[in-house]
C-alpha cells in the first residue's frame, strides 16, 4: 500500500504539540527533526539485510547489516531542511540531494529553482523530505525530477498530508509510498492544509 498514516503514540503526542500555536520556532524545530527520525524509523522497516560477520570480544559473531541500495535524502527547501537532522540521526551514512521548490502564493504552482543531485541515483533509494504535502505540487515536481535522473525507488516522509495532495501524487506516481505523521481534513481557500501546522518554513526558520 504507498500511504502509511503512522499513528504510533510518541508520533501523535509530538504532533500535537506542534499543531500549538504558541508553541515557539525552537520546540517547533526540535520536534519537526524528532518526527522526522520517527517517520525515517518507519519508513526503514522493510530494508533487506544479508548476513555478516565481525571480530567480538569472543571470537566471530554472525550480525547482519544493511544490504542493497544506499540512501539519498532530499529535503525540498526550505522547510525539508527542519526534517533533515531526523533522518540523518538514524542513517548517517546517506547522501543529501537538495531540491529547492517554492510555492506561488497565488497559482499555488511549484517552482523549482534549486537542483543538487547526488550521483548514482539510479543505484539510490531516496528519501524525500518535507513537512507538509498539501496540493501535492511541489512533492510531484520532485518526484519527476528525481526519476528523470534516474531514481527508481522513492519514498516521501511529511509531517502531515492532505487527502488532495495524496491523491494527485498517488495517481501520479503509483510506484511511490508515502509516509505521513497524519492525514489531515483537507486545504483552504490558500492552500493550507487544515488544521495543519500553518506555514511550516515560517515556523522552522522563524521568519514572520
Ligand atoms: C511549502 C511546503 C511544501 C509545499 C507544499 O513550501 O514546505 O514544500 O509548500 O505545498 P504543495 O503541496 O501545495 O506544493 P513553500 O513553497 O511554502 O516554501 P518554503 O519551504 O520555502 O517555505
Ligand atoms: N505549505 C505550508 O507550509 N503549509 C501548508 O499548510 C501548506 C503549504
Amino acid at each position: 500500500m504507498p500511504l502509511y498514516e503512522i499513528r504510533h503514540p510518541l508520533i501523535r503526542h509530538k504532533l500535537g504539540v506542534m499543531r500549538r500555536a504558541d508553541l515557539s520556532t525552537k520546540s517547533f524545530r526540535e520536534l519537526a527533526q524528532e518526527v522526522g527520525a520517527l517517520l525515517t524509523y518507519e519508513a526503514s522497516k522493510d530494508l533487506p539485510l544479508e548476513p555478516h560477520e565481525v571480530e567480538g570480544w569472543c571470537g566471530t559473531v554472525r550480525t547482519e547489516k544493511l544490504a542493497g541500495k544506499k540512501v539519498t535524502v532530499v529535503p525540498i527547501l526550505r522547510a525539508g531542511i527542519g526534517m533533515l537532522d531526523g533522518v540523518l540521526s538514524l542513517i548517517p551514512g546517506a547522501r543529501v540531494s537538495v531540491v529547492g521548490i517554492a510555492r506561488n502564493e497565488e497559482t499555488l504552482e511549484a517552482h523549482t529553482y534549486l537542483e543538487r543531485l547526488v550521483g548514482e541515483l539510479d543505484q539510490r533509494l531516496a528519501l524525500i523530505v518535507d513537512p507538509m504535502l498539501a496540493t501535492g505540487g511541489s512533492m510531484n515536481a520532485t518526484i519527476d525530477l528525481l526519476k528523470r535522473a534516474g531514481c527508481k525507488e522513492i519514498r516521501a516522509l511529511v509531517l502531515v498530508a492532505a487527502p488532495v495532495g495524496i491523491e494527485r501524487v498517488l495517481a501520479a506516481h503509483p510506484d511511490v509510498s508515502i509516509y505521513t505523521a497524519s492525514v489531515d481534513d483537507g486545504l483552504n481557500e490558500h492552500g493550507y492544509i487544515m488544521p495543519g501546522l500553518g506555514d511550516a518554513g515560517d515556523r522552522i526558520f522563524g521568519t514572520k
